[in-house]
């Protein structure tokens, strides 16, 4: 098994920059436009397949995303995340939405219980060598047939280890920026058909992605 070790940072920073995220992270409406789109194709696919289950967004933070799914026709969906800070942020912004604290290392649901995956810009986190453990829960958890979207943070390896962030706050996580390439490696072995692989240059968009290349991902389990 793994080390999941990082966990523990990676709550204790976002518990301490949940207040301040919220403040300065746009919802996806102030998107770039190529990022929105990806989204709005994610919950037209997961709307599509509301028959296979619940859409979990993984790593939902404040529960923005969440909410931009619901309005788009994900009507059952619900926003997971590590950190219970996060958790009570979503839960006052969106309180007809479901939020619960829980790891993407371990989902709290059952085998195939889930119609959609949404992992947004919260799996760079995760150590490379950890990240099969997650792919593999996203293919545990999702129905046949079931929709994954994950986007995030893309580089050539490298591993960024900031002491602060959000406005001067302490953190103490790490973000492994990986090549696109490798994260759809990732996906395939874990047993997903990958549909269809975007990377976005930094600076290109206004949204979350636009100070570093970005890379979007959208694949489904077989069957
Ligand atoms: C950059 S924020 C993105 C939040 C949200 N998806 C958004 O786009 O606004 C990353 C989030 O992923 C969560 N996260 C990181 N690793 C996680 C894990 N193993 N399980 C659940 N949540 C995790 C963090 O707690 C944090 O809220």
């Amino acid at each position: 098994m793994p080390d999941l070790s990082h966990l523990t940072a990676v709550r204790e920073s976002y518990d301490t920059v949940a207040a301040a995220y919220v403040g300065r992270v746009p919802p996806p409406t102030g998107l770039d436009p190529v990022s929105r789109r990806m989204l709005d194709a994610f919950a037209e696919l997961a709307a599509g397949a509301a028959r296979l289950g619940p859409v979990a967004d993984v790593g939902c933070g404040p529960g923005k995303v969440t909410a931009y799914l619901a309005e788009r026709g994900v009507a059952d969906v619900f926003g997971v995340d590590l950190s219970p800070a996060m958790v009570r942020q979503a839960r006052r912004a969106y309180p007809e939405l479901p939020f619960v604290v829980g790891s993407m290392t371990a989902l709290p649901v059952a085998d195939r219980a889930l119609g959609g995956v949404l992992a947004y810009y919260s799996t760079h986190h995760t150590p490379p060598e950890a990240l099969p453990v997650v792919f593999g829960e996203f293919r545990r958890a999702l129905a046949p047939g079931g929709h994954l979207m994950l986007a995030g943070h893309v580089g050539d390896g490298e591993v960024v280890r900031p002491t602060e962030a959000y406005g001067g706050l302490p953190v103490s996580y790490a973000s492994y920026l990986l090549p696109p390439g490798r994260i759809g490696d990732l996906l395939e072995r874990a047993g997903f058909v990958v549909d269809a692989r975007l990377t976005q240059e930094a600076g290109e968009g206004s949204g979350e992605g636009s100070r570093r290349r970005y890379g979007t991902f959208l694949a489904r389990t077989p069957g």
